[in-house]
């Protein structure tokens, strides 16, 4: 093993080869990582008092302590639940601190093109219909002389597109003068410039595709979209399983599907929350190949949702990116699969089967979709289908849940073997398999052998991936080459370091910098920036984002700190210091920290915020706490559930 920690070459503090391996077998044996010893906060005591620790180390120390304590033991009721979403009262709060940011904004098309057409022709008598966000008689010097002041002096959306549309709005500086909205060339935007034609507004997003009209969506709200493909697709289904015909669809063979190829890749895992659009992009640059975009409900989808229909959107520069939808319902599931099949840029469709959400398992959705054959199949069917060219791809664990009576059997009630091979008779262009069973969770590591045993299940050969704890380089290699897979697909490693993609790239261990970690969140918030706008809610929603990924990126454990490498995803760490108070800062699992480090990205956070991760991902516990359904979208993917 190649060992990192300049100390145990002969350095203070680390001691002689025997030590430190006794160390790291004792550290990796509680399940910690083998810190080096110069760089660890002596561990705290319940009801002793708090240790000196240094200055920028003491808030992250005390919480970490508290972890680490924390996790030898199963939380209490009360523990369990500060644990778990923002509480009522928080988030009343932060939404009574949102609608006070947002009630002070100008009309979204005032503070774009310096006038609201809306508006005016009310003003003038010729229209009669006011825009609802326009207040008559707006003093809008007023209003900018209210702002707070600017977060800072450059705008990053100015830089990067040449416009900000914002505008007015906007909490950064640079393109407000003279009180009016201005271009990277100094050029006062009006409703007849050009940039109104490229960008006609705020909810245009430059390099972001799937952006749908109104009219489209309202043909989804009113059911006016037209459906027949899928309504015929759905009646030649009925007639095969009612033995009318024994004509099967939706095999591969009856259509000009594009094939996909995951060989050698890096895929992103579909990530609810924290695999947006703007955390993609940063993997993208950092290496990853294939991306996916986060769960999206067919139904919702299919009804118009704004919420659901945003998940399909795709950055351009997304190169292979796949979206997914979760569904229990064979008919909705084929719409959305047309509705995709013709309105939306991506290069495969993933149907979810491995979702342990109880919501979605109550519409059969999710991995009890891959518990129901006969379902499964006519969603698998029907979906290849309606697809013309677009790859459709199944995600699915190695069981829904292990079946107690097979559980001694040779496989252990998991069925992924089986089920591959009907999959890719009835239409599959691709599987990612994750290595355990819904019920599992994050408990146990994944099975990498029974990965393997899939693979080799496969009788057309289709394009395999699987994903599963992948925390190396090392890693990745080795289930490229002994497990069979194709891609390596990749979730919370590349939410703690999404860097694992360069790493896998370049077959090197990066000891990254605190200081290019923080660019790293640097260019995130400007990609959300981009993405959710850069007026105070864009600000807000950029934020809740950042802190989200911070509540797992906080774990990542400087691999120059420890005693021995490879690093493990499941290794915690005890409290320590880092190189640097950046770096101690990045490392802290107290969700204060995170909101500082936001801070120097994107300003004061608002009176009365407060701030709870989603997905929990900074809490480790106990096997037998994980084994319910999860109750809410997020719910399901936290480490505890
Ligand atoms: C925060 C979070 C959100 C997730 N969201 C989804 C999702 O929307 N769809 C899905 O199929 N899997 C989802 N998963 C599961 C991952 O895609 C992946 O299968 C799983 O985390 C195992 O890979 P890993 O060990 O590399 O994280 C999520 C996982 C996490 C941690
Ligand atoms: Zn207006
Ligand atoms: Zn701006």
């Amino acid at each position: 093993m190649l060992g990192y920690c300049p100390g145990q070459f002969g350095g203070l503090g680390c001691g002689p080869e025997a030590q430190r391996d006794k160390r790291v077998a004792e550290a990796t044996s509680r399940g910690e990582a083998p810190i080096c010893p110069k760089y660890l906060l002596p561990p705290l005591k319940r009801s002793a008092p708090e240790p000196a620790a240094p200055a920028a180390a003491s808030e992250a120390g005390k919480e970490a302590g508290k972890e680490a304590d924390g996790a030898q033991e199963p939380p209490t009721k009360k523990q369990k639940r500060q644990r778990g979403q923002n509480k009522k009262s928080e988030r009343s709060g932060n939404v009574a601190a949102f609608r006070a940011v947002k009630m002070s904004q100008l009309c979204s098309k005032l503070a774009y093109l310096n006038s609201c057409e809306d508006a005016d022709e009310a003003a003038k008598g010729t229209k009669g219909r006011f825009c609802k966000f326009c207040k008559p008689d707006t003093d809008i010097a007023a209003v900018l002389a209210a702002k707070p002041p600017p977060i800072g002096d450059s705008c990053p959306v100015l830089k990067a597109w040449g416009v900000c549309p914002s505008g007015l709005n906007c909490r950064f500086d640079g393109h407000i003068v003279d009180g009016k909205n201005v271009d990277a060339c100094g050029a006062v935007l009006t409703a007849d410039s050009d940039w109104a034609k490229k960008l006609p507004h705020v909810g245009h997003r430059k390099g972001e595709l799937n952006v749908f009209d109104y009219s489209l969506v309202r043909h989804l709200r009113q059911k006016t979209y037209d459906f027949d493909r899928s309504a015929a697709t759905n009646k030649d289904w009925q007639r095969y399983v009612s033995g009318a015909t024994d004509k099967p669809i939706g095999t591969l063979c009856d259509v000009e599907r594009l094939p996909l190829d995951f060989s050698g890749k890096t895929i992103l895992a579909p990530l609810t929350t924290v695999g947006n659009l703007p955390f993609r992009r940063l993997c993208v640059k950092l290496g990853v190949d294939v991306t996916v975009g986060e769960m999206a409900l067919s139904g919702s989808i299919v009804d118009g949702a704004p919420s659901d229909l945003s998940l399909l959107r795709r950055h351009e520069t997304e190169k292979c990116f796949g979206v997914q939808v979760a569904g229990g319902d064979i008919e909705v599931m084929t719409k959305v699969a047309q509705f995709i099949d013709e309105k939306v840029d991506c290069d495969f469709v993933d149907i979810n089967c491995g979702c342990p959400l109880d919501e979605l398992h109550r519409k059969g959705a999710g991995s009890k979709l891959m518990g129901n054959e006969k379902k499964l199949q006519g969603v698998v069917r029907c979906m290849s289908a309606v697809l013309k060219t677009k790859p459709l791809t199944v995600k699915i664990r190695t069981a829904h849940y292990e079946d107690q009576k097979t559980k001694l059997l040779e496989y252990q009630g998991r069925v992924a073997h089986t089920l591959v091979p009907q999959l890719e008779d009835w239409g599959a262009s691709a599987v990612t398999l994750h290595g355990r069973t819904a019920r599992q969770r994050y408990t146990k590591m994944a099975d990498w052998d029974y990965v393997k045993t899939v693979s080799k299940a496969r009788t057309l050969g289709t394009p395999f991936a699987a994903c599963g704890d992948v925390f190396t380089w090392e890693q990745a290699m080795e289930h490229r080459n002994d497990h069979g897979v194709d891609g390596v697909m990749i979730g919370r490693g590349a939410l703690i370091k999404p860097w694992i993609f360069t790493e896998i790239k370049e077959q090197r261990h990066w000891d990254i910098s605190a200081n290019e970690r923080f660019d790293l969140m640097r260019d995130f918030c400007h990609y959300g920036l981009e993405h959710w706008g850069s007026d105070a809610r864009g600000v807000e929603n950029t934020r809740r984002f950042l802190l989200e990924w911070l509540s797992f990126s906080c774990r990542y454990v400087p691999i120059g700190l420890l005693e021995v490498m490879p690093p493990k995803i499941n290794w915690r760490p005890r409290p320590y210091v880092g190189r640097s108070d950046l770096e101690t800062k990045l490392g802290s699992p107290n969700s204060a920290d995170w909101v500082d480090i936001s801070e120097m990205f994107l300003g004061k956070v608002p009176d009365g915020f407060s701030f709870t991760p989603k997905h929990k991902s900074n809490s480790y516990e106990r096997p037998q706490d994980s084994a319910a359904p999860a109750q809410s979208r997020e719910d399901a993917f936290t480490e505890q559930g």
